[in-house]
């Protein structure tokens, strides 16, 4: 008699097996909280990573990963709430990982975390990008220390990682407490308004210690974490728009920082004329929107931060089909001025850039830094020290055109000749001196003012006298702190030959650690 026959069960078959198991796993937290999750206006991870990347590329792993903490009940957590794996983007590698809220709130344990960094240790070794996707009610409860010790593996890899591959994190859900620092380690956040909250302390935490009344949406919503602190990056209406959003990012950037960004079939710009666009009025104020999309490829530009800090404009765009960032003072809003949080935006930017071989176009029209106590004791001068630092230590073609307004420290900071551009430009419109006319005029003529019969009269004429001797580009030029003095009309036609030769720039700084940039 066979061992079957004495009660033993049959070997099962191994394929009906896997098949049993990834029936299982599919189903993550089950019908019921799909269902949930979906009333809520979320997508699952598996339907969130499944528009993200292109059809049917996706291939899975960790899939039978379980809990194995005391607590958890491992038939409860398949996969342990977090799709991991890698796919295609326009043909292009990426890893993925996506937190299932429907399982355990997609809180994060010590096996939920555990491949998460598989991820990023594969996405960093192989030079691919690495996207996130967050919808989790953060440590896991049950899991203790080991779930803190498992975001502290993830933010060691996040910061390994930066500056080598492109780290995109979309927030899709809760993401409060220290899990907020995973996302912002990386390169771009980009939040769902309505779903995505992200805080440090919560509405009932800050009301019982402060308080104050505020609802999570105002706290830590897409708008509040894009507008007000600068946080996110994106503010999207839905999970899908998101994932398109994350899509046509990952279009614009190389895998990792030893490859360039791909190129595009270059197009021409909107038909806006830029002669008429700077108002002769140096107090009057534009768009400068208008002058990027003056010159870039037709419907290029990809605005980052928009909402927040917007005296300064940045964003990624095109020209001719070559990748670009572009950095630009709005004169509509602050005047242009630099303060702490354009400052920060600056810099942060123009960073991402260089660490990601994307050439940087700047437009120049700033009066300076914007003035008063709150600016200083926030600490402008360390803040502002920044752009500085990340234009001077920045060796991706840097090209610069002054528009109007180029004065003082910030005519510097603006990626100025000395800072390193390769081609800096200026319009007829470009007024670079060491202060503005009317500061210049008080101080210098101060005596003669005060003494005549007619001061205002007299501050007039100076302050014209000083407009006529200094405020315009040719000093500068003559000094070839600027390369050119264009007819506006003929700024893409410079920029496009202008880039095309330093496509090849080769720089080098000294070799150290890493610098010590005024954080
Ligand atoms: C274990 C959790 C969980 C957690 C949610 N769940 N958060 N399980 N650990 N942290 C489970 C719930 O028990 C529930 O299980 C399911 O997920 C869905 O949660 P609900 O509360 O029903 O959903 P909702 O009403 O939408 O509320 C979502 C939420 C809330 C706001 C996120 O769940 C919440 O406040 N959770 C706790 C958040 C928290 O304090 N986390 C720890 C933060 S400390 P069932 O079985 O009912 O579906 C932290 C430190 C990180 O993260 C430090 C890193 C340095």
């Amino acid at each position: 008699m066979s061992r079957a026959h004495e009660g033993v069960p049959p070997v099962p078959d191994p394929l009906a097996e896997l098949y049993r198991r990834q029936a299982a796993v599919t189903a993550m937290g089950g019908p019921e909280r799909i269902a949930r999750q979906h009333q809520a206006g979320k997508w699952t991870a598996r339907e969130r990573i499944a528009a993200l990347v292109d059809p049917g590329s996706f291939e899975e792993i960790g899939a039978h990963v379980l809990p194995r903490a005391g607590g958890v009940d491992p038939g409860e957590a398949p996969a342990d709430g977090v799709v991991t794996g890698f796919g295609r983007v326009d043909g292009r590698p990426v890893y993925v990982y996506a937190q299932d809220f429907t399982v355990l709130g997609g809180s994060l344990g010590e096996m939920h975390a555990a491949k998460i960094q598989r991820v990023q240790d594969l996405a960093l070794k192989t030079g691919c990008p690495l996207v996130g996707i967050n919808d989790s009610g953060g440590a896991r409860i049950q899991e203790g220390v080991d779930a803190l010790n498992g975001y502290g593996e993830i933010f060691k890899r996040n910061t390994w990682a930066s500056g080598v591959i492109p780290q995109i994190t979309a927030i899709m859900g809760p993401c409060a407490g220290g899990a907020v620092y995973s996302p912002a380690l990386t390169d771009l956040v980009v939040m769902v308004r309505g779903t995505a909250q992200m805080f440090i302390t919560g509405p009932q935490v800050i009301q019982a210690v402060t308080g104050e009344q505020v609802s999570a949406e105002d706290l830590g919503g897409a708008d509040a974490q894009l507008r007000k602190s600068g946080v996110a990056h994106f503010a999207v209406d839905s999970d899908a728009e998101a994932l398109a959003l994350i899509r046509e990012i990952l279009g614009r950037l190389p895998a990792n920082n030893l490859e360039d960004p791909p190129l595009r079939p270059g197009r021409d710009p909107e038909a806006i004329d830029l002669r008429t666009l700077v108002p002769p009025d140096p107090n009057k104020p534009y768009d400068v929107r208008d002058v990027i999309r003056g010159i870039v490829d037709q419907d290029s530009f990809l605005p980052f931060q928009e909402g927040y800090a917007d005296n300064l404009v940045v964003g990624l765009a095109y020209l001719d089909g070559h990748a670009l960032g572009v950095v630009a003072n709005q004169p509509r809003v602050l005047a242009g001025t630099l303060d702490i949080n354009a400052s920060d935006k600056l810099a942060r930017f123009v960073r991402f850039c260089d660490a990601f071989n994307i050439p940087v176009l700047t437009l120049v029209d700033t009066p300076g830094y914007l003035p008063g106590t709150a600016q200083e004791y926030g600490g402008i001068i360390r803040h502002g020290a920044k752009v500085l630092y990340a234009y001077a230590e920045a060796t991706v073609p840097k090209l610069t055109v002054v528009l109007r307004k180029a004065y003082g420290g910030a005519y510097l900071a603006m990626c100025s000749r000395a800072l390193g551009a390769d081609l800096v430009l200026a319009w007829p419109t470009a007024e670079i001196a060491v202060m503005g006319p009317d500061g210049a005029a008080n101080i210098i003529y101060r005596r003669e003012i005060q003494e005549a019969a007619d001061p205002a009269a007299v501050r007039r004429q100076k302050v014209a006298e000083y407009r006529a001797q200094f405020a315009h580009p040719y000093v500068a030029a003559s000094r070839g702190y600027i390369d050119a003095v264009v007819d506006p009309a003929d700024t893409r036609r410079w920029l496009v030959r202008g880039l095309a030769t330093l496509l090849n720039k080769r720089e080098r700084r000294p070799a150290k650690k890493h610098g010590n940039i005024p954080l």
